[in-house]
């Protein structure tokens, strides 16, 4: 792991540290916000982009990005600190392990991701909204048009770039199956690699307006768009189409109420073909008597942003028994850690 710029950074302070002799509280609070907010923002500005063409002084960087230099230079020792760049003679490079993640060319590059992520900044600081009186923002309630539809949908398709290859190879289809569709599915690219892996299948997405426009724009930037189909609508209430063969359902459960995911998978349940099954992927929760890990960072981001929570395993299950699904079987995926796939076919 590249530091953060919590850590104690050396064998005396770790031992002051270990020791309980450092203010380790006051570490995190001081350095754990900005050492996330310097990605953001360089990734934003663009300081990955020009550093993956080489090493450049700050004056250089500041003067291709059009930045003032004092910050670019301060930017760029933050990320030294958290061991993302090193310095040498007053040139700031890369760090060769993190080119896979930054390199805007490379295939499994999360800056847009990255550049999302600022876009929490603002959510976080209404935290104390939420504990005190419950007051969560509704992020998928932006208008249509609003900007912003772009970089949640782009970062959310750099992710699913990481993890889809798994996924594909992961979900069992019923024999002769055409139809697959991804219900909140945005970018669509777990039905485009779905697509690639059973040339017979065709993949369509139900999503909001604003998911569905920026979700376009990406499959034709991306040469993906001749292989889904895009459909405006609201899972919970709009006309699903079909049938389908399988239906996925990833990323949306912690967004919705437990009532909610019970309309969800009735509705699956009900566009399906006989054989068919539904896919559910998501963050679940840690089981009872274990000590949370950095989910829980994850469960109140999304308290935070939809009033909703992450639920356990156990709870899906029941859930789709309720509807008329089978018990759900396990599927592996390693790429993204905290997320867990589930596949369950219809009773008949
Ligand atoms: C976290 S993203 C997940 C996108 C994609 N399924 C994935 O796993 O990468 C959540 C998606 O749910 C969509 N969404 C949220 N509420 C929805 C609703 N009521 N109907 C349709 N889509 C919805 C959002 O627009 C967004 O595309």
């Amino acid at each position: 792991m590249a530091r953060v710029g919590a850590q104690p950074e050396n064998l005396l302070e770790r031992i002051a540290f270990r020791a309980n002799l450092g203010p380790w509280p006051v570490v995190t609070s001081m350095f754990a916000p900005p050492a996330g907010r310097v990605l953001q923002v360089a990734a934003r500005v663009g300081v990955f982009g020009e550093l993956a063409r080489g090493p450049v002084t700050a004056a250089q960087l500041a003067d291709r990005l059009e930045l003032r230099e004092p910050g670019a230079k301060l930017l760029l020792d933050a990320l030294a600190a958290s061991e993302i760049v090193h310095e040498r003679g007053g040139r700031y490079e890369l760090e060769r392990r993190a080119r896979r993640w930054l390199d805007p060319d490379s295939d499994t590059s999360v800056l847009g991701f990255l550049a999302d992520n600022a876009e929490y900044w603002a959510w976080w600081s209404q935290l104390e909204d939420l504990v005190r009186d419950g007051r969560s923002v509704a992020m998928h309630d932006r208008p249509p048009d609003d900007p912003y539809w772009r970089t949640y949908i782009r970062g959310q398709f750099e992710l699913a770039r990481l993890s889809a290859p798994e996924v594909a190879r992961g979900l069992k289809l019923a024999q002769g199956a055409t139809d697959v569709v991804d219900l909140a599915g945005g970018h669509g690219w777990f039905g485009a690699r779905l697509c690639e892996r059973h040339p017979d299948l065709r993949a369509t997405v139900v999503d909001l307006p604003g998911s569905v426009a920026a979700a376009r724009e990406i499959a034709a930037a991306e040469g993906y768009a001749d292989r889904v189909a895009y459909v405006e609508g609201d899972v919970l209430t709009g006309d699903l189409g079909g049938p389908y063969d399988l239906a996925l359902a990833f990323n949306i459960v912690h967004h919705l109420s437990p009532d909610q995911n019970v309309e969800l998978l009735r509705r699956a349940r009900a566009i399906l073909r006989p054989g068919g099954s539904v896919a559910v992927l998501d963050l679940f929760t840690r089981p009872a008597g274990k000590r949370p890990d950095s989910s829980a960072y994850l469960g109140l981001f999304f308290h935070l942003t939809s009033g909703a929570e992450t639920y356990s395993p156990a709870e899906l299950a029941g859930w789709l028994a309720e509807v008329g699904f089978g018990t759900p079987r396990r599927v592996r995926v390693r790429a993204i850690p905290n997320q867990t796939l589930y596949q369950a076919t219809a009773r008949s």
